[in-house]
């Protein structure tokens, strides 16, 4: 396991992009796959869960190929013509492969067995295994819930009426990925909106989706069966990474960054709002749009922040972005509060435990809740000197990075390898704006 040791060096100056967004690479793979005729992406993430994401879709049929000027070109099968694959598809890290994958199986006639790491065999499944039987799959599950799964696909799948009994884009998305090889209008009812990058680029494609507000509900419909059209994408970068950045600049004095073409789809962009009310200076420039997703930078300057106890964004909009916003509230000034946030424990690791055990290893005094944290803020930097364990989650190997530039003695994080999943540039990024990182 190669360890990371991190201590801050200088203010972080410069301007800098970050990687293409995770959530849109996966979409990106997957829908161009079913199109007709030939898709052309640029700016795809190239970490392991999107790998893992082309690699099963080749496994089922379509062609998918990264040309020399780093674009990917992928010829689709037409939605409804999926291969067999010959072999267990392991999808290593990817909770979102696995599950809007198992959505696309469900309305096939094939049947697959699904795996992954140590961390994804831990992850809930049933919250995809329930709507997606009723679409008319079976499922052979470990433990019933665990991977490795076996799914057998249906050839005569059910348009479902499905209410998600959790804050979930992947339970959403595995739902309308199930309808579109599905006759007649499948529908999704979510109490909370997430990430609607399914909808947007299925209807850049040329599906039939339609968003409602009904009852106290946001309801999707997605009519089935649709011919998608190819795509000409540029992935906007990841805001979920840019995070790192954004908690970095804002903590380390003197820092005064711009990251470039950030995507900021409202129901993404939570954690800009969260760190403004902690008093954080950011700002948007030259906002515009790019593949059906707005985009622009994020300036970034160093300020003082304070302690949060009501946040005033709901938790999904920065579902992946508070543990770093907690190595935030670790250097604020005051006792911060965030409730809530029972799905963290679900995440590529326990991440409220997690962070606990780490934050509370360097010198950081809290308290652990079921469903959130309270927070005493240092007005600066923290002990620090002690070694974070990061159980297979890259969002906790990158936090506990940041939180060593605002350390007293260094901070170890035990394993940096899961920083390949979601943001293989981390290290060469931060170190080329001044942060003091070695692996
Ligand atoms: C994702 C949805 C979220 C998020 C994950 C990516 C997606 O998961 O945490 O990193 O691309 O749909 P949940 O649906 O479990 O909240």
């Amino acid at each position: 396991m190669p360890s990371l040791v991190s201590q801050s060096k200088s203010a972080l100056k410069g301007q800098i992009k970050v990687p293409g967004d995770k959530s849109v690479s996966h979409r990106s793979l997957m829908l161009s796959a079913l199109a007709v005729g030939e898709s052309r992406i640029s700016g795809l993430l190239e970490g392991e869960d999107v790998l893992a994401t082309a690699d099963a879709m080749r496994a089922m049929g379509a062609k998918i190929e990264k040309l020399e000027c780093g674009d990917w070109v992928v010829n689709g099968v037409g939605v409804g013509s999926l291969l067999q694959p010959d072999d267990i598809i392991d999808m290593g890290n990817s909770g979102t492969s696995c599950r809007l994958l198992m959505g696309l199986m469900a309305s096939h006639d094939i049947t697959v067995t699904v795996t992954g790491d140590a961390s994804l065999r831990g992850r809930p499944m049933k919250r995809v295994i329930t709507p997606l039987s009723e679409v008319g799959a079976e499922f052979t599950a470990r433990d019933e819930i665990y991977l490795p799964i076996t799914i057998k696909g249906t050839d005569t799948p059910m348009p479902i009426d499905y209410t998600t009994p959790m804050a979930s884009a992947q339970v959403k998305s595995a739902v309308m990925l199930a309808g579109l090889n599905t006759p007649g209008i499948t529908t999704v009812r979510e109490k909370i909106s997430t990430r609607d990058h399914t909808e947007r680029m299925l209807t850049a494609m040329g599906a039939k989706v339609t968003t409602t507000e009904e009852n106290g509900y946001y309801v999707i419909r997605l009519e089935g069966q649709p011919e998608l059209k190819p795509i000409s994408l540029e992935v906007p970068g990841d805001i979920s990474s840019s995070a790192f950045l954004l908690v970095a600049a804002s903590i380390i004095p003197g820092s005064d960054i711009l990251i470039e073409n950030v995507g900021l789809n409202p129901l993404r962009t939570g954690v800009v709002d969260a760190l403004k009310a902690m008093g954080a200076d950011i700002t948007v420039e030259n906002p515009r749009e790019l593949g059906g997703e707005p985009v622009g930078d994020l300036r970034v300057r160093y300020a003082q922040l304070k302690a949060v106890t009501e946040l005033p964004v709901d938790p999904s909009t920065m579902i992946d972005e508070f543990p770093v916003v907690f190595c935030a509230a670790a250097v604020a000034e005051g006792t911060s509060r965030f409730m809530g946030l029972e799905e963290l424990r679900v995440k590529e690791s326990d991440r409220l435990s997690a962070m606990a055990e780490g934050l509370k290893a360097n010198g950081v005094e809290l308290k652990e809740f079921d469903d959130g944290i309270e927070i005493i803020g240092n007005a600066g930097k923290v002990p620090g000197g002690a070694q974070v364990k990061t159980f297979l989650d890259h969002r906790i190997a990158m936090s506990f990075a940041i939180l060593g530039q605002m350390a007293e003695a260094p901070i170890t994080v035990d394993d940096a390898a899961p920083i390949q999943t979601s943001f293989p540039t981390f290290v060469e990024l931060l170190t080329g704006l001044g942060a003091g990182m070695t692996v």
